[in-house]
Parts: C-alpha cells; sequence; structure tokens
C-alpha cells in the first residue's frame, strides 16, 4: 500500500469504496499524476499522487491521509457516473425487446375485441408499461374509441404493409392528457384493399410479423385488434402474435362462433409453420348481466368445458351502458368514469399480461 494513501487492502486484494471499485495497478508502478484514473486489470482506480504497491483501494473522500480531491477529480467522477447511467439505460433498453404481442381476435361481429383491446391497452399504461394498439379493422373502431380523427390511408397499418414502408410506424399517441404510454396504429377503409393483396402476396400471412422484426417497436405490449373475419388480416396478426385472446358473449351464437375460431386456430398454426405457435391466453366473457338465467348458466359450464383444451376462462366483463357511453366519448371506462365498478373486470387478465412481460424480461436478465 502506498504511504500516505487511506484504504483497505494488502498487496493482492484492496477494497474500494462508494463508485470507484477495486483497484488493480500493477506493483511498483509508478502513479500517473495527481487524480487520474488508472485502468489495470479490467478495474479503474484513482491515483492520488503516491507509489502503489499492489492492489490499492482508496476512498473517494478527503481523509487526514489523502490529499483533497482535485477539481480533476470531480469531473472523472461525473464521467464515471454518467457512463454508468447510460450502460443501466442501455441494460433497460434491451430488456423491453422482449415483448408480448396480443391478437384480439373473435369471428363473431359485436363480442367485444375492440372494448378488450382499448380497456387492456389502460390498464397496463397504468402499470407502466409502454402500450402499442394496432388497428387491423377496416372499421377502424379505434379511431373513435380512442377518440382520434380518422387518419390518410398513409397514416395507416395499411402503409406499414406496402412493400415502400420504410420503418417509420404512423403511431399516434392515445388519451395524451392523461398518459404517454399508448400510441394506435389507426385502421380504416383503406385495409380492405390490404386484405385483397394480402391473398396475392408472397408472404402475405408473415408481412406484420416480417414488418415488426425489420422494423421493430420497443412497446412491452402491442395489441392486434381483428375484424370479426377469419380472413386474411386476423391470419396476419396470428403470424405475428405471441398470443392470442378470445372474447365471447354469453350467448349459443357467439360461442359456436368460438369453436368454430379453435378450429381455424389450430389449423393455422400447422399450416403456417408459427414456431412457437401463438398461445392462447384464454376466453373472456363479456357482456354478463348476473341477472339473467341463461348468462349464469353459460358463465359457470364454460370454464370446465374450456378446462378440457387446456384453455383458461379469465373472470367475465359485465354489461354496462357505460362502455356504449366511453367508446362514444373515445374514451376507456377509467377516464370516463372513473368510479365505475365495471372498469376493474380487465385487472384480473391486465395482471396476468403484466406478469407474462415480467416473467419474459427476467429470462432476458
Ligand atoms: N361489457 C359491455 N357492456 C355493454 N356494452 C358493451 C360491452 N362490451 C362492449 N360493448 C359495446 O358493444 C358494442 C360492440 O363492442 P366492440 O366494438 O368492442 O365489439 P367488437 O367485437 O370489436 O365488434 P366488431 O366485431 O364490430 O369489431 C360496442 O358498442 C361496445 O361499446
Ligand atoms: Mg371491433
Amino acid at each position: 500500500m502506498g504511504s500516505g494513501e487511506w484504504g483497505v487492502g494488502s498487496r493482492e486484494w484492496g477494497v474500494g469504496s462508494g463508485v470507484m471499485g477495486i483497484g488493480a495497478l500493477g506493483n511498483g508502478h509508478r502513479a500517473m499524476g495527481i487524480g487520474q484514473w488508472v485502468m489495470g486489470n479490467g478495474h479503474w482506480t484513482l491515483d492520488i499522487g503516491h507509489w502503489t504497491l499492489g492492489k490499492v483501494a482508496i476512498s473517494p473522500f478527503p481523509t487526514p491521509y489523502s490529499p483533497l480531491p482535485t477539481p480533476h477529480f470531480y469531473l472523472t467522477n461525473i464521467i464515471y457516473r454518467y457512463m454508468m447511467f447510460l450502460y443501466m439505460m442501455l441494460l433497460a433498453r434491451s430488456e423491453k425487446t422482449m415483448q408480448i404481442r396480443l391478437a384480439v381476435i373473435s369471428n363473431a361481429g359485436g363480442s367485444g375485441k375492440t372494448t378488450l383491446s382499448v380497456h387492456l391497452a389502460y390498464e397496463l399504461a397504468k402499470r407502466s408499461f409502454n402500450v402499442a394498439l394496432m388497428d387491423l379493422d377496416p372499421q377502424g373502431s379505434l379511431t373513435l374509441f380512442c377518440g382520434l380523427s380518422p387518419p390518410e390511408p398513409e397514416h395507416t397499418l395499411a402503409a406499414v404493409l406496402r412493400d415502400n414502408f420504410d420503418g417509420a410506424w404512423p403511431l399516434t399517441p392515445c388519451w395524451r392528457e392523461k398518459t404517454d404510454k399508448v400510441v394506435l396504429c389507426q385502421g380504416g377503409m383503406v385495409l380492405t384493399q390490404t386484405a385483397d393483396e394480402l391473398v396475392l402476396h408472397k408472404r402475405g400471412a408473415y408481412l406484420l410479423s416480417d414488418r415488426l422484426t425489420d422494423y421493430p417497436l420497443d412497446h412491452d405490449l402491442i395489441i392486434f385488434d381483428c375484424p370479426a373475419t377469419l380472413g386474411p388480416l386476423p391470419l396476419m396478426a396470428l403470424a405475428a402474435s405471441t398470443h392470442i385472446v378470445i372474447p365471447v358473449q354469453l350467448e349459443p351464437k357467439s360461442i359456436q362462433g368460438a369453436a368454430h375460431l379453435l378450429e381455424w386456430y389450430y389449423y393455422h398454426c400447422k399450416h403456417l409453420r408459427l414456431k412457437p405457435e401463438p398461445e392462447i391466453l384464454g376466453f373472456v366473457p363479456n357482456q354478463n348481466d348476473s341477472r339473467r338465467a341463461a348468462h349464469r348458466q353459460m358463465l359457470s359450464a364454460l370454464p370446465s368445458q374450456l378446462e378440457q383444451m387446456n384453455i383458461r376462462a379469465f373472470p367475465a366483463i359485465r354489461d354496462s351502458t357505460e362502455f356504449v357511453n366511453a367508446s362514444g366519448q373515445g374514451l376507456p371506462l377509467h377516464l370516463y368514469r372513473p368510479s365505475h365498478a365495471a372498469k376493474d373486470d380487465f385487472k384480473d387478465i391486465a395482471s396476468y399480461i403484466a406478469g407474462l412481460i415480467r416473467n419474459k424480461k427476467k429470462t432476458t436478465e
């Protein structure tokens, strides 16, 4: 240990304090000058103008045994801390590349796909996740439900799917006075033409997946709101997704439609050779009116029917006209009627998705 230095250590090891870490200068090396950082054996140490013998650590604080730190010392300290900050930011960014891509699919019209998409987006945003909504529906309902103006065709998902797409995703912030965590890639009538073109395109079913590979988005969750068909647009969503969720109304027509959807899912996972296959997150019963015996009956039978196929049934979303009113105002229920209990019906499924995002992040760490 050099004379007059403050620190704990032997010729082999020293213990640094604060941000300084362990010093590792070679034996008998002359220090480089007052207040400089010196790199040795992969570690930085601070030279304060003494002979250093062995590996020595030095406190960043002035002591009776060390000279006062110089301005140069403070500058290097700040640079070091800044570099650490940048490194942490890089780590955080790399975590976010593992994202959940959730296709909300149902071939039954009005089953609640768009309602579920909007409320899940807001619930996850509340939990500090970044969410991108994508409207694959020519009806463009998400534009209405998010309170936005109808887009120009070049500002829709249709533009993303064109061969000349350059990576500039047309994403518009939603409910920007309340959150900065939700954006929407708008849909619209132009997608009917896109659907026709997809059939002829060599990579039609994989086009959205290709775009997300070539021009990745760093959102934690991407939600694909699909039209009520089992045509080329939902097929493209299936191929781009990691998970699918199926909203169903508690009525025979909707349940029967969901059975066809499952057939469609298994067939296309196999024929598109999706590896890994997008996982079925579960069914979400919607518009449940607990006063109606038929609803109560179907709701109690659904979990055991699905269990046989290893599919989860999430708690039902209750029937409430406030959903209709909220969508007319372009808001999720959370913002339209913050005290309304129905907004809590999305919590279970939102928690499940949040868990998936976190687990995925853990596996990348
Ligand atoms: N739980 C609910 N209670 C009452 N009304 C609801 C509920 N969920 C959705 N709605 C209303 O039902 C209508 C259809 O819902 P939504 O648009 O979400 O269904 P969709 O499956 O996206 O329809 P589409 O197949 O046309 O895309 C909307 O007016 C919506 O506000
Ligand atoms: Mg819809």
